[in-house]
């Protein structure tokens, strides 16, 4: 028999900036196995119902039959080309004109997360962001920095009174100050709140005055319930990065999104951003949008999530528990639920085993003590009748573990 000698040792070979990275808790944590028949109040995704399956496989048709096998080359199909056209025609009616420089397709916003943090982080350089926030954009931050801090948000965003006086503590004390500003100021992810006029001008000041870099993932950005706000990138272009995606609106299977921002730092991320294009899925969607009315589409989108967003805060208001609060979000995906005196992370077991899942708020922030008693709920994902059981369940464990 022969002898299968042990292979290499890899941990140590890791360089020192690796080896720190895989030190940070595993990614993907807050997504534990669910058992069959549960609730998927935790989900971030798009209704199943309401992704365009039979428009994809019919635009995917249409373009093979056209173009045979050049979406399937290296270099793709002309269809690419339509993609970017469409998101550089619906950024400028959205009030954000773009040059063709400063757009790049990206898979999926996360990798536009990921590029941007790459060319603008080390080590050396903090990353501020908001308490709570995305937790995939914590995790890839931490790849590259150890170096985070959190503005904390209310209802009404990122509280930009605080931002102001953590810069001025920074300048006055002499300390680095953030590579950029990470925020989502559209139906955050995972509070559900818009971040209101009156701030988004006070925090573009604020970038001006201490010469900040905004980085804004709009991901939810489309899914306005009432009317959308000017993004960050209307009011202050030469220096917010915009990151879009079509997950939210379309599927998030497709892997499509962008980054729209100053063409040197668009060209940064292009030089790494090493996976290549992907010209089947960006042809596809180009093709697909192509001949979408996608002001119709969106529109449904809207009316479906708004009716959810309604049955979910009618159940929490009718199910919970005393002293239970929660967000009105004005549009996306997500309810944030604040439990006086629960430890949201130790109840999720029972909450699982009673067929009903969330995402514990500890998830969401750098400082994980600090969203011990909050918990993201998401009405996209889940059929009306669903949320509504889904909610009662939650509200009968929390009663319980109170
Ligand atoms: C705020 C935010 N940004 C980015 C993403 C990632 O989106 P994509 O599928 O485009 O990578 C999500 C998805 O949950 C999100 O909530």
């Amino acid at each position: 028999m022969t002898q299968v000698k042990p292979g290499p040792e890899f941990a140590s070979r890791f360089p020192a900036a690796i080896r720190a990275a895989l030190a940070q808790p595993e990614p993907g944590q807050w997504m534990p196995p669910l058992p069959p028949g549960c609730i998927r109040l935790s989900a971030g995704y798009p209704d199943p119902a309401l992704v365009p399956v039979d428009a994809i496989a019919q635009a995917c048709q249409r373009l093979l039959a056209r173009e045979r096998d050049l979406p399937l080359r290296y270099l793709g199909s002309p269809r690419m080309e339509a993609l970017r056209g469409w998101i550089r025609d619906r950024m400028a009616m959205r009030g954000m004109p773009l040059q063709d420089s400063e757009l790049l397709v990206t898979a999926g916003s996360c990798q536009a997360i990921d590029l941007v943090a790459r060319v603008l982080l080390d080590r050396a350089r903090p990353v501020w962001v908001e308490a709570p926030t995305y937790m995939e954009a914590l995790e890839m931050f931490r790849n590259y920095t150890s170096d985070i801090e959190a503005i904390p948000v209310d209802h009404h965003g990122m509280d930009t009174d605080a931002l102001a006086a953590r810069l001025e503590a920074q300048a006055a004390a002499g300390r680095p100050m953030p590579a950029f500003l990470y925020v989502i100021p559209n139906f955050q992810n995972p509070t559900g709140v818009l971040l209101s006029l009156e701030r988004r001008h006070a925090l573009v000041e604020l970038a001006r005055r201490y010469d900040l870099i905004l980085v804004e993932d709009d991901a939810y950005g489309e899914l306005w319930f009432d009317e959308p706000l000017p993004t960050l990138r209307t009011l202050a272009p030469e220096r917010v990065v915009y990151l879009g995606s079509l997950s939210k609106v379309v599927g998030p299977g497709l892997r499509v999104g962008w980054i729209a921002g100053p063409a040197e730092l668009v060209r940064a991320c292009g030089w790494f951003k090493k996976d290549l294009d992907h010209p089947f899925s960006e042809a596809v969607v180009g093709e697909y949008l192509a001949q979408l009315d996608f002001e119709a589409h969106v529109g449904a989108l809207r009316r479906v999530y708004r009716r959810r967003r309604d049955v979910l805060l009618g159940a929490l208001a009718s199910w919970m528990p005393e002293g239970v609060h929660w967000t009105r979000p004005q549009g996306g995906y997500f309810v944030w639920v604040t439990v006086p005196g629960v430890d949201t992370a130790a109840c999720l077991a029972v909450a699982l085993a009673q067929g009903v899942a969330y995402i514990p708020g500890r998830h969401f922030y750098v400082d994980p003590a600090l969203g011990t008693t909050h918990l993201r709920l998401s009405f996209s994902h889940v059929p009306e009748p669903d949320l509504a059981e889904g909610v009662r369940r939650l509200a009968a464990v929390l009663r319980s573990v109170r």
